[in-house]
């Protein structure tokens, strides 16, 4: 993979300065090296003030015919995909880009004859296989868009999903085991459509083998419907943009926003930030354990790979399970070559025995990735020791759902890399830190607000059904800029840092939760009157959910109602969203407007209470004592 590679530091900071002072030119230039059945009238056109950022737009294309169709002549036999299931003896797979081509057809023209059509949204709430993969990749080639679902995610929340876009068709497997935990996808699924009107048919594909209940003429057996379709399919053209999947992700007010990414853009910026930061070749196996509900799958696992014809792994299973050596047996089984994981992952491996390590070579891996979360020098230098050997550029990958790929990282083997850092912008990305004024903050050294100033074809189009709240989330606050919502230090040498959230957001275990949806779970709690999330420091999962509650009634055994409290987030959210510490107190410190003054609540999560700084301001002073002395369960 030579070209619009770059290949040393020299280079990136020349072709670094050509994407700034000429963005359309140098993705024009790359957008190229696709297949367009039509080229673009304009490669860039509106703006951040107006939120009407577009790419490539009048240029038909359809993404899957570069992910598949472009390689079969070249890559044919080549496997695009590994399936490594949940159990470590259960049965492999590896799937050819030929067999995926057909694979993809086929369920496309399934689709069709289930009356999908260009526009129409389909759901997927499916476990980590292959067929999440063709279920994805066959809506985008009948010009449906998708919206995957983390399987991971309750009825609730996949109902609350499934409305917001009015999804057609909900595609979906019996089960799903994570470990020894047997998760009924297709009873989940049931519970969610009860509310969800607009939902004409279901597909199931079979993988656990669980009973499940069945609704007559909703319900369908994928294996039955694939049988009767051919495996040829033309695939619907589309403009660049047009969009490609909704994806939710949490904010720091309300309910999941459905982030909408486009055709070309989205495939123009994954491929190339892929290609770069990684530095992949044609013999390479890529490893990517997200899971493909998360932005990371969508762009890291399913996507940018495709449309650079890598050969990826699809891990269904979690790095504990059956030990802690497991994700490094899979390294060893399959010559995995480039690695890309959680720091949570990392922090909760290390504590383990280092011969879960040890007793595997690892000597074919030759770089190595995180995302999701800040990572500590600790985590960073284990991983850069014991995984890589001291042999393995690391790349600390910054990006978000909105964002499409990876914004701010080193180039593997090109930038030289700095513990915690995420180190330099990517080609055609202008960072910039801004001071609460929404002044640019200049020079080295200093620290700030982390905005982009310039439009990227990766960028989010649009919040689905909202465009206020997109303009009000990313736009509106510092005009002509996109707002990450991250803090963010630039060192002495001009090298990134993201210090974590700024807003209401957490970070638990690399997973974004809004405060706001947890706490609207906890007041569903007949006791509870009112309730405030922070997070608090957790040595493996970055940040845990630490719960202040008032309640309407003396709680004699807290710990039996942080249990209660649990089962609602749970049930409603997710159980990663559980809170680790709940407290319970009579008041919540609140300025004159009545705005919980989270910044206390932190202090005290953290246990950080001997300077709480000004609290003249608040309504209540008096409550700040209460809280300092009161004990979490
Ligand atoms: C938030 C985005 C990007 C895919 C996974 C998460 C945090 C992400 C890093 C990193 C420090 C990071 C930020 C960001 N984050 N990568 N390398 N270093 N923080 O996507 O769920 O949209 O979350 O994750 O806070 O805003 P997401």
């Amino acid at each position: 993979m030579q070209e619009h590679t770059i290949s040393s530091f020299e280079e990136y900071e020349k072709v670094y300065g050509q994407s700034i002072e000429n963005p359309e030119s140098f993705w024009a230039d790359y957008a190229e090296t696709f297949d367009w059945h039509k080229p673009w009238d304009n490669v860039h056109s509106g703006s951040f003030e107006e939120g009407n950022v577009k790419w490539f737009e009048g240029g038909k294309l359809n993404i899957t015919e570069n992910c598949l169709d472009r390689h079969l002549e070249e890559r044919g036999d080549k496997t695009a995909f590994i399936f490594e299931p949940n159990q470590p003896d259960g049965l492999t797979r590896s799937i050819s880009y030929k067999e995926l081509h057909q694979q993809v057809c086929k369920f496309a023209n399934v689709l069709e004859s289930k009356g999908i059509e260009k526009g129409d949204r389909v759901a997927i709430y499916m476990a980590m296989t292959p067929e999440l993969t063709i279920a994805a990749l066959a809506c985008a080639r009948v010009g449906a868009v998708h919206s995957i679902v983390f399987a991971g995610f309750s009825a609730q929340s996949l109902a609350d999903r499934i409305q917001d876009c009015d999804a057609k068709m909900l595609i979906t497997n019996d089960g799903l085991r994570r470990g020894n935990k047997l998760v009924p996808l297709k009873e989940i699924s049931d519970e969610a459509l009860e509310s969800c009107s607009t939902v004409e048919s279901v597909i199931v594909c079979q993988h656990a083998d669980n009973d499940i209940e069945w609704k007559e003429g909703r319900d369908e057996w994928w294996h039955l419907l694939i049988r009767e379709v051919s495996r040829e399919h033309e695939a619907v053209e589309m403009d660049a943009e047009d969009p490609l999947f909704i994806l939710y992700t949490s904010g720091s007010t309300g309910k999941p926003k459905g982030q909408v990414h486009t055709c070309g853009g989205y495939m123009v910026y994954t491929s190339y930030t892929l290609r770069n930061v990684f530095q992949v070749d044609e013999d390479d196996i890529y490893w990517c354990t997200a899971d493909a509900g998360w932005i990371t799958g969508h762009s890291y696992i399913i996507y940018g790979p495709l449309l650079n014809g890598v050969s990826g792994i699809i891990f269904e299973s979690t790095p504990m399970y059956p030990d802690a050596g497991r994700l490094w047996e899979v390294v060893e089984k399959y010559s995995v070559t480039h690695f890309y994981t959680a720091p949570t992952a990392i922090r909760a491996l290390m504590k383990e025995d280092i011969d879960y390590v040890r007793r595997y070579d690892l000597s074919s891996l030759k770089v190595l990735g995180t995302v999701g979360e800040p990572i500590n020098e600790e985590a960073w230098n284990w991983y850069n020791e014991e995984i890589g050997n001291e042999e393995c550029p690391i790349v600390d990958t910054w990006w978000q759902t909105e964002t499409g790929g990876i914004m701010i990282s080193p180039i593997a083997g090109v930038t030289p890399t700095k513990p915690g850092f995420a180190t330099l912008p990517l080609p055609g990305i202008k960072p910039a830190l801004l001071d609460d004024d929404g002044n640019e903050v200049e020079g080295n050294d200093v620290q700030g607000n982390l905005v982009i100033s310039y439009p990227w074809p990766g960028v989010t189009r649009g919040i689905w059904g909202n465009h206020e709240r997109y303009m009000d989330t990313y736009f509106n606050k510092y005009p002509g800029y996109y707002l990450t919502g991250d803090g963010c230090r630039r060192d002495k040498d001009g090298y990134y840092r993201i210090t974590g959230r700024v807003d209401d957001v957490l970070n638990v275990s690399g997973h974004r939760l809004g405060t706001a949806e947890i706490e609207d779970a906890i007041d569903d709690h007949p006791k509870v009157v009112e309730s405030a999330v922070v997070g608090y420091p957790h040595d493996v999962k970055g940040e845990g959910v630490y719960a202040f509650t008032i309640c309407e009634e003396e709680i004699t055994d807290p710990e039996a109602f942080k249990t209660e409290i649990n089962d609602l987030i749970t049930k409603t959210i997710s159980p990663i969203a559980k809170a680790g510490k709940v407290q319970v107190v009579s008041g919540l410190p609140k300025t004159r407007s009545g705005k919980i003054m989270r910044r206390i609540l932190r202090k005290v999560a953290a246990g950080d209470t001997d300077d709480m700084g000004d609290i003249s301001t608040l309504l209540n002073p008096e409550v700040v004592e209460e809280v300092k002395a009161g004990k979490a369960y």
